[in-house]
């Protein structure tokens, strides 16, 4: 059966690795629209995004993660998910939705992405969460995250088939 969804969600991987070009405006444009989309909790929208395309901002960002940062250097633009927490309980799955649509809206344009995670990790002096809200100036009742890096893909990685899953994951009424 026709299923353009599952057609773009199986062609997406994490991509690591960019060309150093910019993004188009209006393709950046779009994939934040898209993200805008998302489902929420109570349906009170509290997911906000700093959209990063200076360089050396996203060098600073870089070094808000004490290991696993540096992969972010040469994105055209990094994606800072953050989340109001004013009525927290959900907050790390409202983030989560609106990163993955992130993703997949990027795939849709042939951008490359990646998440890169923030919640829990260590930056040089204090956790990357408070290290990168210091550095962006985020008010208080905020937490990040995660970030999603977004460039030309600079690597070339098979997409997923049917066969790459395993269906007997999916149970019918009962496991
Ligand atoms: C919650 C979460 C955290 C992740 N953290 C990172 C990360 O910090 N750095 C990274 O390079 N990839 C990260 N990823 C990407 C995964 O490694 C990747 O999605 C997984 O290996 C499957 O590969 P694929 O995306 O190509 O299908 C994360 C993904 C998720 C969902």
């Amino acid at each position: 059966m026709d299923n353009k969804l599952f057609e773009l969600t199986a062609k997406r991987r994490s991509i690591r690795s960019y060309t150093g070009e910019p993004i188009e405006k209006a393709v950046l444009e779009e994939i934040m629209k898209v993200a805008l989309t998302a489902p929420c909790s109570f349906g009170h929208r509290p997911v906000e995004f700093v959209v990063v395309q200076d360089q050396d901002r996203i060098r600073e960002l870089a070094s808000c993660k004490s290991y696993g940062g540096n992969q972010i250097i040469g994105a055209g633009a990094v994606i800072v998910v953050m989340v109001k927490l004013d009525r927290g309980e959900f907050w790390i799955e409202d983030g989560a939705i609106a990163s993955s649509y992130i993703l997949l809206a990027a795939e849709q344009y042939d951008v490359g992405a990646c998440w890169v995670h923030i919640r829990n990790r260590d930056g040089k002096r204090k956790s990357s969460d408070e290290e990168i809200r210091e550095l962006l100036g985020v008010p208080d009742g905020y937490a990040v995250l995660n970030l999603v890096a977004l460039g030309g893909k600079a690597e070339t990685k098979r997409g997923y088939s049917e066969g790459d899953f395993d269906l007997n994951k999916i149970h019918y009424e009962k496991f």
